[in-house]
């Protein structure tokens, strides 16, 4: 399986940080906020992975990571020229993908507990997970029943018949390619990950995963202070996430 972490966007909702420097590049307490979402694809064993980022701030990346040895693993890195949705990544990491498995993770999603086991049980079709939050309105909406069968996913619903969203990081075999290439750009103007899942879903091919620890979005002012004060309270219970 290989690894995409997905570092582009415009990170308007913290400008002017974002003016000075790449959403991903700022620091959550000790580190760059790229080394967490990096850390949970390297903990689950991932060898090869694809960095997309933005053309202004690709120089940024290339200086703080480097070809990945240093991590004991292999970036390849591609320029995302501009933000039109999280399915454009399977597209742009056609030839790195070369038909493995993936698993996507965003450069901001700050995954409390390891994933391991549910990355490295992936077997086929797609795979997503579900976060318990208080306002399911503002994300991709996963609905399940008691055996952990999906029976629905909807894009910020007025009405959402659960309380659980996916967060960031999401894990498809290698058809997500030819779906992607499918797809048609939503009414703000993006593909939507949310029709990938889809897809699946129609399939009878997506599975869902309960996250139970603490999941951050670290693309807010409030988040971005819990992210970092959750990686201090880590950090002197010596864990690192
Ligand atoms: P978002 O937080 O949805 O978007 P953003 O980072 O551009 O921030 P804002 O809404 O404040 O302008 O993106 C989630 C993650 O995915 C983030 O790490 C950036 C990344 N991303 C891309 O790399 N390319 C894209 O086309 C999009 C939409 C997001």
């Amino acid at each position: 399986m290989k690894g995409i972490i997905l570092a582009g966007g415009a990170g308007k909702r913290l400008s002017p940080l974002t003016r000075v420097t790449s959403k991903q590049l700022l620091p959550i307490y000790n580190r760059p906020m790229i080394y967490y979402p990096l850390n949970t694809l390297i903990k689950a064993g991932i060898k090869e992975i694809l960095i997309i980022i933005a053309p202004e701030k690709a120089g940024e990346f290339l200086n703080l990571l480097g070809s990945g040895k240093d991590f004991g693993v292999k970036f390849t890195y591609e320029i995302q020229d501009k933000p039109r949705g999280l399915p454009e990544a399977f597209i742009i990491g056609e030839n790195f993908l070369d038909n493995d498995d993936v698993v996507m993770i965003l450069g901001d999603n700050i995954f409390e507990k390891d994933l391991s086991e549910d990355i490295r049980s992936f077997k086929s079709g797609g795979r997503v997970f579900a976060v318990e939050v208080e306002d399911p309105e503002r994300s991709g909406v996963v609905e399940f029943d008691k055996n952990m069968k999906v029976l629905s996913i909807e894009e910020k619903p007025e009405h959402p018949k659960s309380n659980f969203i996916i967060p960031g990081l999401f894990i498809y075999d290698s058809r997500v390619i030819q779906f992607a290439k499918e797809l048609e750009p939503s009414r703000r103007g993006e593909l939507e990950i949310t029709d990938i899942h889809k897809k699946y879903l129609e399939l009878g091919e997506l599975d869902v995963k309960k996250f139970s620890g603490e999941w951050i979005d670290a693309g807010t002012f409030d988040s971005l202070l819990r992210a970092n004060q959750l990686a201090q309270e880590k950090l002197h219970k010596n864990l690192v996430i």
